[in-house]
């Protein structure tokens, strides 16, 4: 490998989701000490890094997303001394540790909005978030904007003297108010944020909602229809969204970052329309990398994935950056479910066709298909914490267990993302599953189909997803540098390219068997394979 090229221009990087991903102490929630414990478990899987999303000081109205200290850590996750430990320990063991930046909003506990709210109208602090005065008299929000999780984007307040008084905005949930990023203050708070985190040693900062964090100055109407969702990547010139001031903070911080040894990253979160807009993000001087929506976004349809790749790549080109390929998140239904309805394709925050039939059996052949797509693409990619042992959605968690801030938000009609987070089986014939120490589910409760899912059942079996995996990721560190894509053509439902000399991928999506003779050796498959290639199936071949 050459070593002068970034290390995140290629990376795997391993989504924790850090309350599930696995606990120490037996409360129920992952954290610092269960991750730390299971770092050896990543190594062997073969990533290069792990991203873990918010462990900041937080009441979890949006499970962590809304941060009252972004210098601290959960006590429910553990101390700063035990992330500096685990950076350490991730450092000796090889691999990068990425943090999440959470600077669109704060929780409406953090002490700048508690002394916003408790000053009244004339509160200094009122002017770091967005208050304002409602329309007709006060009644009315101060424009149409909504939120992520549904319902309107404002919320009126009860002034100190107890009358309704102004409003204010939060592009998700009510407990998490936006930050106005004109102010000098919020500015200069984060810059420290930052340098804090790069300090102490992390490799990496991903950076939530970016495309939030500039809003067009009057606050105008975006001309929401009444019943508009949170559709952000069909927007166009919207007020709240991508607007293109937002690149200010990434300059600003890319600066910051570049002071640094050791190639440190700057990921965003962005889902605006197509790849065009998304390139804006990772030009020269801003992010390094973001996350690709398109392809996860795209069904299981030859062309439509094509177009996400090819899509990609051509944006990405002229501003030099990689790409990232990812396929499930913890806001997202897990792609192991999606691929298994007759409407694959994804839609934001969880408000997908939950409860539409799936075909478990046909969704799984296809992400472990997808799995050996994904990591043949050129540039980096996402593993979300799960996916590496083909866990399905829970579509059937109990309404009472439900705490994704959408299902009260939609007025109970969209179930929120709790599915694709209900924590991992890590071994054991019942819940936690080996989770934690104890007995007794979880925060969310795991389903007994897990049983056969835990890392412990598939740990040795050369079949299982979770060996697939391993396989795929090593023969990608064999193989794979920075080889370009080149498509290979096997028919419009079949996608085939090679990446240089080095390795053919070739995936079925057609409903015929293809042929695999002429096109190599066969390095590594989805399913075990005769000579033909059965439609949902994947291949990786050595050329030649
Ligand atoms: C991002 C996070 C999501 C969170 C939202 C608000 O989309 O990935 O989990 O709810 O930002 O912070």
């Amino acid at each position: 490998m050459d070593d002068r090229r970034p290390w995140w221009r290629t990376a795997v990087v391993y989504e924790v989701y850090l309350r599930s991903f696995a606990d120490s102490d037996g409360d129920g929630v992952g954290d610092i000490g269960g991750l730390r414990s299971r770092l050896p478990y990543l190594v062997d899987l073969g990533v290069d890094a792990v991203w873990i999303t918010p462990w900041y000081p937080s009441p979890m109205a949006d499970g962590g997303y809304d941060v009252t200290d972004h210098r601290d850590i959960d006590p429910r996750y553990g101390t700063l001394a035990d992330a500096d430990a685990l950076l350490d320990e991730a450092h000796e063991r090889g691999l990068r540790v990425v943090v999440d930046l959470v600077a669109n909003h704060t929780s409406a506990e953090h002490p700048w909005f508690r002394s916003a709210l408790a000053g009244g109208r004339e509160a200094p602090e009122r002017a770091r978030y967005f208050f304002r005065d409602g329309r007709d008299g006060g009644r009315l929000p101060p424009n149409d904007w909504i939120s992520a999780f549904g319902g309107p984007a404002w919320t009126r307040v009860r002034e100190p003297d107890g009358r309704p008084g102004q409003w204010y905005l939060h592009l998700f949930a009510p407990e998490q108010p936006d930050l106005d990023w004109d102010h000098p203050a919020v500015q200069e708070e984060f810059d420290g944020v930052v340098r804090f985190w790069l300090d102490r040693g992390v490799d990496g900062i991903r950076v939530d909602a970016a495309p939030a964090m500039a809003k067009v100055p009057g606050l105008p109407d975006a001309g929401h229809a009444a019943d508009a969702t949170f559709d952000s990547a069909g927007w166009v010139d919207n007020p709240h969204w991508d607007v293109d001031a937002v690149h200010e903070v990434f300059r600003r911080w890319r600066r910051t970052a570049d002071g640094y040894d050791g190639d440190r990253l700057l990921v965003s979160e962005a889902v605006v329309r197509g790849p065009e807009r998304l390139s804006r993000y990772v030009r020269p001087d801003e992010l390094h990398t973001t996350f690709n929506f398109d392809y996860l976004r795209a069904p299981w349809d030859a062309r439509a994935i094509r177009a996400a790749v090819d899509g990609t790549l051509a944006a990405l080109a002229p501003v030099g950056a990689p790409a990232t390929w990812v396929l499930s998140s913890h806001d997202e239904t897990r792609h192991l479910t999606r691929f298994g309805r007759a409407s694959s394709g994804a839609a934001t925050m969880g408000f997908d066709a939950l409860g539409a039939p799936v075909d478990l059996a046909r969704g799984r052949r296809r992400a472990r298909a997808a799995a050996l797509l994904t990591l043949a693409l050129p540039g980096g990619a996402y593993l979300y914490q799960g996916e590496e042992l083909g866990l399905p959605e829970v579509e059937d968690l109990p309404e009472d267990a439900l705490q994704d801030p959408t299902w009260e938000r939609s007025g109970r009609t969209a179930r929120g993302r709790d599915g694709c987070r209900v924590p991992l089986p890590w071994s054991g014939q019942g819940p936690p599953y080996g989770f934690g120490p104890g007995d007794g589910q979880p925060w969310l409760p795991q389903p007994p189909s897990w049983r056969e899912l835990s890392v412990a059942a598939q740990q040795d079996d050369p079949a299982s997803t979770l060996s697939l995996h391993r396989s795929a990721l090593r023969l990608r560190r064999e193989l794979l540098t920075d080889e370009p894509l080149t498509w290979l053509d096997l028919g419009d439902d079949v996608l085939a390219f090679e990446r240089g000399a080095a390795l053919r991928c070739v995936v079925n999506l057609s409903a015929r068997p293809v042929p695999l003779a002429g096109l190599g050796r066969s390095l590594l498959t989805s399913e075990d394979l005769g000579a033909d290639l059965p439609p949902d199936t994947a291949a990786w071949l050595a050329p030649g």
